[in-house]
């Protein structure tokens, strides 16, 4: 969802373009329409990605404090860089995240997949409850962009932390002394980054020798280890609670009926981490009829777009390769379309593929939980039991 407070700011259903104040009463155009995100989406000498990172609670001094105790800075690299340098800084991350590298990594995670789940498979068969965020997708990602491009040597509780602290920062409704805290948590690692990004090699050294500056390296990883690993592992577990509410598709996933890919697709679609995307005018304009000023806060409902019976068949039903289904923009699109996601669909077919017959014959105990944001799903657990006596084979 988008903010809360939103859902009943607008009347349901919502129009193709809405405007709406958030929690400080700054106005944003709510885009809600597949052809309109996209239109917005194509063509970014309109709509330019500046705002894409731009805290929505601005900070309080104290917070600022914080940030420039720890030298904190994040130039526009990737997501928020309409600038000259993006070509290049995104050529060298697609390289580190070129396909026939992510292909490379398939066995090693499909191994270390398939352990987790022998062990939750025991846990369940105990009757013991299981938790597939924490003890099964929470870290993945982490562990396999670790593998891609080289990343500081930080415990993979302290990067999480740190990666769910700067999504709470930059994009939840939030008072000051929450803010203070998390100006803490995300400058400390921001520390940690540049006295990587001095020294490290794999990405770092890339952007270092193609002559970026520090601090465009830091604002790289940065914003690979927000973007592209805590996404992922919100997507995953989102994918698997889906999953099992859908015992059709994970009986067409055992006969072979249902395709893996069908489902990672179907599942962006109606599961998407990201919610919203940000753009800003830079032209007085019009979108779907509706006036755009210059300098226009514009929140792109991706997850809205998803449904739209524009485009797909069955718009709220889970059905892997129904028309439309791949027509999603979980990615975004255009010039700043996600790098990772090749990645990313890679990590979710290994997981539906090794984890979805966990989901036979288990009740959810507790459903993931996702924290008020603008554009974060955060789910922070999934917890699963086996009936007892169930064979796994049947039921929901
Ligand atoms: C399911 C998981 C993921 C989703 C839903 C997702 C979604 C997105 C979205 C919506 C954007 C903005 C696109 C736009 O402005 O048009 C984006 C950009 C980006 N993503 Fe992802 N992402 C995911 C995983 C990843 C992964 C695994 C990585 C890398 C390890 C990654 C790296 C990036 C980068 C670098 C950008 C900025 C691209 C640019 O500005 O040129 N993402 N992603």
């Amino acid at each position: 969802m988008l903010f809360r407070s939103w859902a009943s700011a607008v009347e349901s259903p919502w129009p193709d373009v809405a405007s709406v104040a958030d929690h400080v009463g700054v106005r944003h155009l709510v885009v809600t329409r597949h052809a309109l995100v996209r239109q917005v989406l194509a063509d970014p000498a309109t709509y330019r990605p500046d705002n894409a990172l731009d805290a929505v609670t601005p900070m309080p001094v104290t917070a600022l404090r914080v940030l420039a105790g720890h030298r904190f800075r994040l130039p526009p690299t990737l997501a928020n860089n309409s600038g000259a340098s993006h070509p290049q800084i995104r050529a060298i991350v697609a390289d580190a995240l070129h396909p026939t590298r992510v292909a490379a990594q398939r066995p090693w995670l499909t191994a270390l997949v398939r352990e987790r789940v022998a062990r939750l498979t025991a846990t369940l068969d105990a009757g013991q409850p299981a938790d597939l965020y924490a003890d099964l997708a929470a870290d993945l990602p982490l562990l396999v962009l670790a593998r891609l491009v080289e990343l500081p040597d930080a415990p993979v509780g302290a990067v999480k932390e740190f990666a769910r602290a700067a999504l709470e920062l930059f994009w939840a409704p939030l008072d000051a002394d929450r803010q203070l805290a998390l100006a803490a948590e995300v400058g400390r690692f921001h520390s940690v980054l540049r006295d990587f990004a001095a020294t490290g090699g794999g990405l770092a050294a890339e952007l270092r020798a193609a002559g970026h500056p520090p601090d465009v390296v830091v604002g790289a990883l940065f914003f690979l280890l927000v973007a592209g690993q805590e996404t992922t592992s919100q997507f995953l577990t989102l994918l698997l609670h889906r999953l099992a509410c859908e015992p059709a598709v994970r009986a067409g996933l055992r006969t072979g009926e249902v395709a893996v890919a069908d489902v990672v697709e179907e599942g962006l679609r109606l599961e998407p981490p990201i919610v919203t995307w940000r753009r800003v005018a830079t032209a007085d304009g019009l979108l779907g009829g509706q006036p755009v000023p210059a300098g226009t806060s514009l929140v792109l409902w991706l997850a809205r777009a998803g449904r739209d019976p524009a485009v797909v068949e069955s718009p709220d039903e889970f059905r892997p390769g129904q028309r439309g289904s791949r027509r999603h923009l979980a990615f975004g699109a255009g010039a700043h379309r996600c790098v990772g996601d090749v990645l990313a669909r890679m990590e979710a077919a290994v997981v539906v593929a090794e984890a979805a017959p966990l989901l036979d014959g288990v009740t959810v105990v507790r459903p993931p939980w996702c924290p008020d944001n603008l554009t974060f799903r955060m789910p922070d657990a999934f917890v699963v039991r086996r009936a007892p006596g169930s064979t796994g084979l049947t039921g929901s």
